[in-house]
């Protein structure tokens, strides 16, 4: 196991599509180097379910944004987070600039815990921490990421509809991508790491082998 031996802590920034199997590689990252976690999508999924569980619009900013403040992150449960529609909501909440900024200044306090971190979203490489020293872009195509998650389901014992679900994959990754603050795009410093033919075994490796370099570097 490496480890950071300068007292700067050391920022992996994760981005990618939903599904592309960025949580997982990132879980199996913070674990290997002893890294503290962050998903960021929890943090816009805490705060639409906060607006739903408290019956308020999703298309209010100012009240959006005085959620977000309030989210903890500590508390993020991801079992209760994972919700489809709590997704949706997430997905529609995330356009909002007010939002952004309140969950960007949170994460980026987490950016700072000792001795390092990895963040994983869609925008960590391109605004959260656009000075991580590694910066990882993991995608997979529109159709294998619906079917990992179609699979996932049928895994679970529940009836799915892969149409349906290829549908949803599209959808969102319009609106992640189409939005004007913060879109999902590649950093241009990032390493792509394309896991439609890849194991999430290989994709580790990969990963694995430019963080090494990274942290070589900074020693
Ligand atoms: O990765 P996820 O499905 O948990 O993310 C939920 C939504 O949150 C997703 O549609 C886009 C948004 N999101 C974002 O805009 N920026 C991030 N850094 C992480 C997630």
């Amino acid at each position: 196991m490496n480890k950071p031996t300068n007292a700067i802590p050391f920022v992996i920034a994760i981005d990618g599509p939903a599904a592309a199997g960025k949580g997982t590689l990132s879980r199996q990252v913070a674990e290997t180097y002893g890294f503290h976690h962050l998903d960021t999508g929890l943090t816009y999924r805490a705060t639409a379910k906060a607006l739903l569980d408290a019956g308020l619009p999703l298309d209010d900013e100012a009240t959006a944004e005085k959620m977000a403040r309030e989210v903890e992150l500590a508390g993020l449960d991801r079992d209760i987070l994972s919700q489809h529609e709590i997704g949706e909501a997430a997905s529609k909440i995330a356009v909002m600039p007010g939002v952004r900024r309140a969950l960007v200044d949170a994460q980026r306090r987490f950016a700072k815990k000792a001795p390092g971190t990895v963040l994983d979203g869609r925008d960590i490489g391109t605004v959260v921490c656009p000075r991580a020293p590694v910066k990882l872009y993991v995608t997979a195509s529109a159709e294998v990421r619906a079917r990992r998650r179609y699979d996932e389901i049928v895994a679970r014992g529940q009836a799915a509809d892969f149409e349906a679900i290829f549908e949803d994959v599209k959808r969102r990754d319009e609106r992640d991508m189409g939005r004007a603050d913060s879109p999902l795009k590649p950093a241009e410093d990032a390493h792509l790491l394309d896991t439609s033919e890849m194991s999430i075994e290989a994709a580790f490796q990969a990963a694995k082998s430019l963080i090494d370099l990274a942290l070589n570097r900074n020693t």
